[in-house]
């Protein structure tokens, strides 16, 4: 496929908002869904008393769109970020985004933006964000009855600085994202509130981000503010934690298939201990935005574990992981498993 790209250097950005040229809204109006809109304007009018921005009704997805080595442009895994979406709005009294208007606004919000996809070969994205807020004013708590389903997309580069290159997480004792029974497992903005304190306790103390522990008993690993957590154990073994409070990632998700499917390891979702650590022989952190991004360095009670190359370069597993997953977004592998979703450019 060959269109006109946008004036950018795709292959230094960082992971941060950039105009574009549009994004595309539909309202949820007595019940139906409006055709949506695409528009250039960056703002759109709230209710001063909207539930989003009063209590919370505002939760969002994140996937990337690539351009691949055969030209196509594609989304990874779209229809689960439909499916999570769903899970959200479930969880928080909303409208539900279907998959027909989901498919259908990243359609039409890549179209708008093709030159901004980024070319094959530069290392760079197309972020899509959908995002979902309930819009009634209401004073008291109760669920809204309006909705408005948002995509903005924006070309972005690596999550953590510096790429595939080993990070330094913290892992933190006296801080939650999440409880048991909250709204963990699914992607509310307030998490990302509650998640800040983490992030600035990290960059204080000289660290990428945090690790939370489980909020109950705080002896078994959850996630990291923006990413799910895997291990390598020493044995070889793929292990991520299994928790009510973890967001189920699709990178991980995607990942564990292909350590198990692709090259044989054995992979588990268990209780993962932060005892475990000095099992670990490799650690990464994944996510759409992370993609996979190394663990080097785990601090837990003043005492720093290094893993693989006392945490100076990523370890093997990571990195076929990492090398593996990019190869079949990209295109460079086939797609046996139909992970792809082209996006026919008009
Ligand atoms: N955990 C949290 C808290 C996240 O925000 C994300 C990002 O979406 C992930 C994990 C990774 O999920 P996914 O791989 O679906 O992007
Ligand atoms: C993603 O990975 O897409 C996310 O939504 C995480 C976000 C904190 C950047």
């Amino acid at each position: 496929m060959s269109f006109k790209r946008a004036d950018l250097d795709f292959a230094n950005l960082d992971f941060s908002y950039r105009k574009v040229n549009a994004n595309i809204r539909y309202y949820y109006r007595n019940g139906k869904w409006d055709g949506g809109t695409l528009t250039n304007e960056e703002y759109f009018p709230l209710h001063i008393a909207a539930t989003c921005v009063h209590y919370g009704q505002a939760i969002f997805e994140g996937l990337k769109v690539y351009e691949t080595k055969n030209g196509d442009v594609v989304a990874f895994r779209p229809v689960e970020n439909q499916k999570r979406m769903v899970k959200s709005a479930e969880k928080l009294f909303m409208a539900r985004v279907t998959e027909e208007i989901f498919l259908e606004a990243l359609d039409r919000v890549v179209n708008a933006n093709k030159e901004f996809v980024p070319p094959y070969g530069s290392g760079a994205s197309l972020y899509i964000r959908p995002l979902l807020i309930g819009i009634s004013p209401h004073i008291g708590v109760k669920p809204s009855e309006d909705y408005l389903f948002m995509i903005l997309v924006t070309p972005v580069g690596p999550y953590f600085k510096g790429g595939f290159k080993p990070v330094k997480m913290l892992v933190v004792e006296d801080l939650d994202r999440a409880a048991p029974f909250g709204l963990g497992d699914v992607k509310a903005a307030g998490n990302y509130a509650a998640g800040l304190r983490g992030y600035f306790r990290a960059k204080e103390n000289n660290f990428t981000d945090v690790i939370y522990l489980d909020a109950k008993e705080r002896k078994y690993i959850d996630e990291s503010g923006p990413a799910n957590f895997i291990a390598i154990m020493k044995d070889g073994t793929y292990t991520t934690p299994q928790s009510s409070s973890v967001l189920p990632s699709i990178t991980n998700m995607s990942l564990r298939t292909i350590a198990k499917d692709d090259f044989g390891w054995k992979t588990e979702q268990r209780s993962v201990a932060i005892d475990e650590i000095t099992n670990f022989s490799e650690a990464g952190c994944c996510g759409t935005a992370a993609v996979i991004t190394p663990v080097g360095e785990i601090r837990y009670r003043d005492k720093d574990y290094k893993l693989f190359d006392q945490g100076r370069t990523a370890g093997p597993k990571v990195t076929q992981l990492y090398e593996r997953l990019v190869k079949i977004q990209l295109g460079e592998v086939e797609d046996t498993r139909g992970w792809l979703r082209k996006i026919e450019i008009k």
